[in-house]
Formats: C-alpha cells, sequence, structure tokens
C-alpha cells in the first residue's frame, strides 16, 4: 500500500478525512481516525477570528493528543494577520491554507478560491508558514473561472509547501459537474511534492481507483465520510487485501454512539452539530423523516443518547 509523507510527518496510510464545516470537530475526527484515516484536518478556520477568539472558533481549534497528526485549515489572504497567529498555528502538526472554497461568504473577503485569481497571495501565504518551519500543504480547485491548476501548482511547490490537495473542479462548479480526475493524474507529474486527490470518492473502490489512475499519493475522503466513518475502515482493507468487508448498520450507529462518548469527553456541547451529524446515521432506514423531527426536537445529550440506544437495540 502507498504511504504518504508531507514534510517530516510519515503517514500510516494514504486516507485523508477532508477539512469540512461543521462536520470534521474533535470527537468526529477521532471517530474517523479510530477507522483508519491517517490524516484529519480542522474546519476551515477564519484568520482574523483566530485574534478575537470567540468561544466558537475555540471550538473548532480544539484538538487533543489522540487527534494527530492534524491539519488546522486556515482562510484568510492577509500576510500581517497570518504573522500575528504564528504562535497559535505553531501547534498544529500542520497547517493547510485553503485556496478553494467556492462560497460566497468567503470568495467576497477575497479568500477561498478567490485566491486562485491572485496566487501570488497564496505564494506570500506559504513563504511565512515555511519562513517559521510550520508543514504547509494547500487545498486547490482547477481555477476560479478559469483552469489555471498547472501554473498554480508549480507556484506553490516552488513557494515551498509540503503538499498540496486538488479538487478538480472550478470554484464557479460547485458539484456540478463530476470531478475531473484527468487533472489530478496531469498535476501529479507536474510538481515534486505529494499530490492528495480529492473529489467524488464516495467508496473503498473509487479510493483504489483515484490512486491508480491518477498516480495520486493519497486519497481525500469528504461527503463519504459523513455519516459513515466506517468508509476509512473498508477503504484501508481494500487497498491492503483487494477485499470488500461491509460493516453492519448497527456497528455504524455503534461508531455514532462512540462519537457521544467522545464528545462528552471532549466537552463538545453543540446539539445542533450533533443532532445534524447524527441524523446523517439514520438515512436510508425506515420512517428515516420520522426519525429525524424527532432527534432534532432533543434539548440534551442524554436524549440524543437513549434515541440512538433505543435504535440500536431494536431487532
Ligand atoms: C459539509 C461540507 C463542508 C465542507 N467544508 C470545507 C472546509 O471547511 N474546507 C475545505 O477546504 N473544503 C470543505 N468542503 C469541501 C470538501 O473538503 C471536499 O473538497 C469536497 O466535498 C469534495 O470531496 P468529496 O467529493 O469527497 O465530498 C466541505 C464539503 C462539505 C460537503
Amino acid at each position: 500500500m502507498k504511504t504518504l509523507k508531507i514534510g517530516k510527518i510519515e503517514l500510516k496510510n494514504p486516507l485523508v478525512l477532508a477539512p469540512m464545516v461543521d462536520i470534521t470537530n474533535l470527537p468526529y475526527r477521532l471517530v474517523c481516525r479510530k477507522a483508519g484515516a491517517a490524516l484529519a484536518y480542522t474546519e476551515m478556520i477564519n484568520v482574523p477570528a483566530m485574534i478575537h477568539t470567540n468561544p466558537k472558533t475555540l471550538q473548532m481549534m480544539q484538538t487533543s493528543k489522540d487527534d494527530s497528526p492534524l491539519g488546522i485549515q486556515i482562510t484568510g489572504n492577509n500576510p500581517h494577520e497570518l504573522e500575528k497567529v504564528l504562535p497559535i498555528l505553531k501547534k498544529y502538526d500542520l497547517v493547510d491554507i485553503n485556496a478553494g472554497c467556492p462560497s460566497e461568504r468567503i470568495t467576497e473577503n477575497e479568500s477561498g478560491s478567490c485566491l486562485l485569481n491572485s496566487p501570488k497571495k497564496i505564494v506570500e501565504m506559504i513563504k511565512i508558514l515555511r519562513k517559521n518551519n510550520i508543514t504547509t500543504t494547500v487545498k486547490i480547485r482547477l481555477g476560479f473561472k478559469k483552469n489555471n491548476v498547472l501554473e498554480i501548482a508549480k507556484m506553490i511547490e516552488k513557494a515551498g509547501a509540503d503538499a498540496l490537495t486538488l479538487h478538480p473542479r472550478l470554484a464557479t462548479q460547485g458539484y456540478d459537474v463530476p470531478a475531473q480526475w484527468e487533472w489530478i493524474k496531469k498535476v501529479k507529474p507536474s510538481v515534486k511534492i505529494p499530490v492528495i486527490g480529492c473529489g467524488d470518492v464516495l467508496s473503498p473502490e473509487q479510493a483504489l481507483e483515484m490512486l491508480e489512475t491518477t498516480g495520486c499519493d493519497g486519497v481525500m475522503i469528504a461527503r463519504g465520510a459523513i455519516g459513515d466513518p466506517l468508509i476509512f475502515k473498508r477503504a484501508l482493507e481494500y487497498l491492503k487485501t483487494g477485499k470488500k468487508t461491509e460493516f453492519s448498520f448497527k456497528d455504524n450507529i455503534a461508531a455514532f454512539q462512540d462519537y457521544l462518548k467522545l464528545s462528552k469527553r471532549c466537552k463538545f456541547e453543540d446539539l445542533a452539530i450533533i443532532k445534524h451529524l447524527g441524523s446523517k446515521f439514520i438515512k436510508g432506514i425506515p420512517g428515516a423523516a420520522k426519525k429525524r423531527n424527532e432527534l432534532m426536537q432533543f434539548k440534551s445529550l442524554k436524549e440524543i443518547e437513549d434515541f440512538f440506544r433505543e435504535i440500536k437495540a431494536k431487532p
């Protein structure tokens, strides 16, 4: 099986949990790690918000000993602001610059995928981080409106980044077209740093297919891991043996129960996020819509725990 090395960080396998807003909080990262994810990222965190730390931002920045290696993903475009948060960033194993988010909330501040229109800003940010010995990755799309990925990838490498992740769609495409893996294949030989492929890996077979057909060094999984952290276990087994492993609905519910336990341990108390995530674990069961409505009414972690205990106990 391929291994992936980012700077000095050696990963035990090539499977990476993507940064995802309201999903990849500390307890969920821990559940995905237990299933086999070799590297995980925080959800994107705005650099200026780190300076005026509010409780929500602090929660997003939360980590623990068993949450390693961890990349903190940042959105921003201002080198001056980046300088101010270096002491915070140095506490993480690596920093990922978000140069791919297409959301207007981010691009109107000239951050996220908007940076693909001004790659010099990406270069400046990489240089500051690398000058401070911070392992740095950059997550990009093919371009904003126009595909300039080969130029961007080379600039990222030249600036000193340790790896790049490519989600091969234009920012303006959202998820409207399939991820164009052929561009991962084109970018890979154009740079020497590791290339992590991302986009439409929703099954173990697709993880292997991406590695084999594009030659990428790692595979990042996002939507495929929402409500299904065991995708990492299945994918790992498939990469190692070529055999398909199936887990039952109850195994998956057990993974969510573990998430609830870890949420308590981590003092992660955002019930709206916990319930939203929980609803993804009951998708597809008989009466799912009614169950989901029931779940959404709960006002305590205890009620959510009881609800999932009951679901799991049912024959
Ligand atoms: C709910 C959700 C939240 C996301 N949040 C982020 C984020 O914070 N930072 C980021 O770089 N990408 C974010 N993404 C994009 C994913 O990391 C990934 O690039 C994209 O979903 C394609 O991968 P997939 O096909 O495996 O889902 C998010 C995606 C989803 C579905």
